[in-house]
């Protein structure tokens, strides 16, 4: 044997909503507890309550104490007044599909149109919306009734939760001409709807129908109406006691469903026993208890569940979530992009995953969210971004007063102007559009504050590099980099993240006089690591210790008596500096200049000027060197001019000389 469970069987939100009411009461009050009417039409339910303590009562004046619980047929205002003057405490479970039209008959009412209701007069339902527009609706439920209606100026017409949707639309058709202004509430409930639809396919498709409910349940009764109009073999038992298995184990193939007010217990208690009895047969086919759990899906606000999209419009998303009624998600519930239409964002057949907001939008849909599930996973994503200091990606989409809007992909965050950038922006303008790495340095979603920072990573970014640029620095070793600014005293070379000094006095062992004749900006240049403080960030660089200290070459190459061609750099009243090599300047004295007696020493030489001297001392110790232009010279022959010829000691004569002089002067 085959069991096919109808997806809808059991409780609807209405009447779970009003079960849960009393369930509540049972647990909150320490009152004496009845309900108007029964609670639900199931025996076995109200049986339980009684067992707690709730009993149910036909009118007000049962009691002068205790809760009043409105079921969920809702009833007349009149009662309300009653129950409130007679000081009783009221908890109302009237269905919120009951309220909604109440509501619509009272506004019309007091809008002077005439109030139709089609349904069952006795209905207590009926009874009640009637109320909401003083008794004075006309309330019909066959197609005769319809006819015979008289013509009103303006008509308002509702329906019954429960009844049957044929129906309504032929007694519609019968009415709409009454009037010359007609409003038509199509009022039957969704999940009575969606629960005769179900038993009227599967009735096509059993060999028999079990229908579980109250034998006074109007919609059970309903079912069982339906089902006869498909299926030859109907089954209306109120509890597993009801059931005839010899007779069903004539079917292969049998159907299930339950009325609104029949609760799972008594659903799962029909099975097992049908389970019990399988059991002992061959070929038994299915769990049914996993059967009934599976195809009732149960929800609650806050879940987060996954359906079908089914049907889109301007302003809303119908899903199918596998519910007794389907899931709606406004627009407003679905996206933040209000110019963009639902259709270009979703199509039918699309899976959708959303937040139950509330099992019940007064219509008869389950009230879902999108952008909550979104949001909700935004804000997971971003805390755990923000714990664990993760690096994301944005783009800029907007400047706003003090900063930026960044859209992360997951959520639009706040970016203050500070926060942009290491550097000061002058025109935050510029770059909306730009894409961005950064940080959420900031989270406090209940004050709905999360800061994006750019900032953060780069200076994170910054001082990685400078670690980097540190850890490479080897004094005494030699680095490339790029000359970034010239200053008076020196100038400044990118190293990559830092930047290191050349001093004006490490451009050369020579003199200089402007760093400019050195080095250009934009330079590559390769200098020595002189020193590194990692605390102050200051490298000190030099060009000079490239090459080898001038004196110490000097002292290499050069000996006392060698000739070298030198150039006067500089001209003083004792002499001239003259170079040698680039960084060492001898001195020729100005008696090293010319035999002549040299007075003044511009008047032999200048600046700029090469000659050939020699080498004449050489002081390592205080970095001294003599020079001699003199000693590549012949010396001049003295001419004695009289018998009294002095001889002075520097003249350096030797006797030799003397003596010639005075045979000379003899001759
Ligand atoms: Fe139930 Fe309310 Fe509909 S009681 S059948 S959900 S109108």
């Amino acid at each position: 044997m085959e069991i096919l469970v109808a997806k809808s069987a059991g409780y609807c939100y209405g009447v779970q909503n009003a079960i849960d009411k009393v369930d509540d009461s049972i647990s909150k009050y320490n009152k004496s507890i009845y309900t108007l009417g029964p609670i639900i039409h199931n025996k076995q339910v109200i049986d339980k309550f009684e067992s707690q303590g709730v009993f149910a009562i036909k009118d007000i004046d049962e009691t002068s104490e205790g809760i009043i619980i409105i079921r969920s047929h809702g009833v007349q205002p009149s009662v309300y007044e009653h129950i409130k003057s007679k000081n009783l405490e009221i908890v109302d479970a009237t269905c919120p599909y009951v309220k909604n039209i109440q509501q619509k008959v009272e506004k019309y009412y007091k809008q002077g149109y005439q109030i139709i209701i089609i349904g069952s007069k006795e209905h207590p339902e009926v009874v009640g919306v009637n109320g909401w527009c003083n008794n004075t609706a006309l309330i019909i439920d066959s197609i005769e009734q319809a006819k015979n209606i008289s013509y009103y100026k303006k008509i308002c017409v509702v329906s019954q939760t429960t009844i049957i949707q044929e129906n309504f639309s032929q007694i519609i058709s019968n009415i709409v001409f009454k009037s010359k202004e007609i409003v038509i509430f199509n009022t039957i409930c969704k999940a009575t709807k969606t629960r005769q639809d179900e038993t009227k396919q599967l009735s096509k498709i059993v060999d028999a129908m079990i229908i579980i409910g109250g034998y006074h349940s109007s919609n059970t009764q309903k079912l069982v109406n339906i089902c006869k109009e498909h299926c030859n073999n109907i089954f209306h038992i109120e509890t597993y006691k009801d059931i005839s298995l010899s007779e069903l184990k004539k079917y292969n193939k049998v159907g299930i469903t339950a009325g609104a007010s029949t609760p799972d217990w008594i659903i799962k208690e029909v099975i097992k026993k049908m389970e019990k009895e399988m059991n002992n047969q061959e070929n038994v086919q299915i769990d049914f208890e996993e059967s009934l759990d599976e195809s009732m899906v149960r929800i609650k606000p806050g879940e987060i569940i996954i359906g079908d999209v089914i049907s889109i419009s301007k302003e809303e998303v119908m899903v199918n979530i596998g519910y007794k009624s389907d899931g709606l998600i406004t627009k407003n519930e679905f996206t933040d992009k209000k110019d963009i239409p639902l259709t270009d964002l979703i199509k039918v057949g699309d899976k959708v995953e959303a937040m139950v907001l509330s099992l019940n939008d007064g219509e008869g849909n389950v009230v879902l969210s999108k952008k909550r599930v979104e949001d909700k996973k935004a804000a997971e994503r971003l805390n755990s971004a923000f714990e664990s200091q993760e690096v994301l990606y944005g783009k800029i989409i907007k400047s706003i007063k003090g900063g930026f809007i960044v859209d992360l992909g997951i959520k639009d965050v706040f970016m203050p102007i500070s926060q942009y950038h290491v550097k000061f922006l002058k025109d935050p303008e510029s770059v909306v559009g730009e894409d961005i790495v950064g940080r959420i340095i900031e989270y406090n979603p209940q004050k709905n504050r999360i800061i994006f920072s750019q900032r953060v990573v780069l200076e994170k970014e910054i001082k990685e590099k400078k670690e980097k640029v540190f850890n490479s620095l080897e004094e005494g070793k030699t680095i490339t980099g790029e000359v970034k600014s010239i200053v008076k005293f020196g100038a400044f070379i990118d190293l990559g993240g830092i930047d290191g000094l050349i001093h004006i006095s490490d451009l050369s062992w020579g003199r200089v006089k402007n760093p400019e004749d050195v080095l250009s900006k934009g330079d590559t240049v390769t200098a020595m690591v002189m020193e590194v403080d990692r605390e102050k960030e200051k490298v000190r660089l030099s060009l000079k210790h490239l090459v080898e200290e001038p004196w110490a070459k000097v002292f290499r190459i050069y000996s006392v008596g060698d000739k070298v061609k030198v150039k006067i750099v500089k001209i003083t009243s004792f002499g001239a500096f003259a170079e040698i090599i680039s960084g060492v300047e001898g001195l020729i004295h100005k008696s090293q200049i010319s035999y002549d007696n040299v007075e003044n020493v511009e008047d032999y030489l200048s600046i700029g000027q090469e000659v050939d001297t020699e080498i004449i001392d050489m002081n390592d110790d205080k970095k001294k060197i003599g020079l001699s232009m003199i000693a590549l010279q012949d010396k001049p022959t003295k001419k004695i001019e009289s018998n009294e010829t002095v001889y002075k000691e520097e003249d350096d004569l030797t006797l030799g000389d003397i003596f010639g002089n005075l045979f000379k002067d003899k001759e």
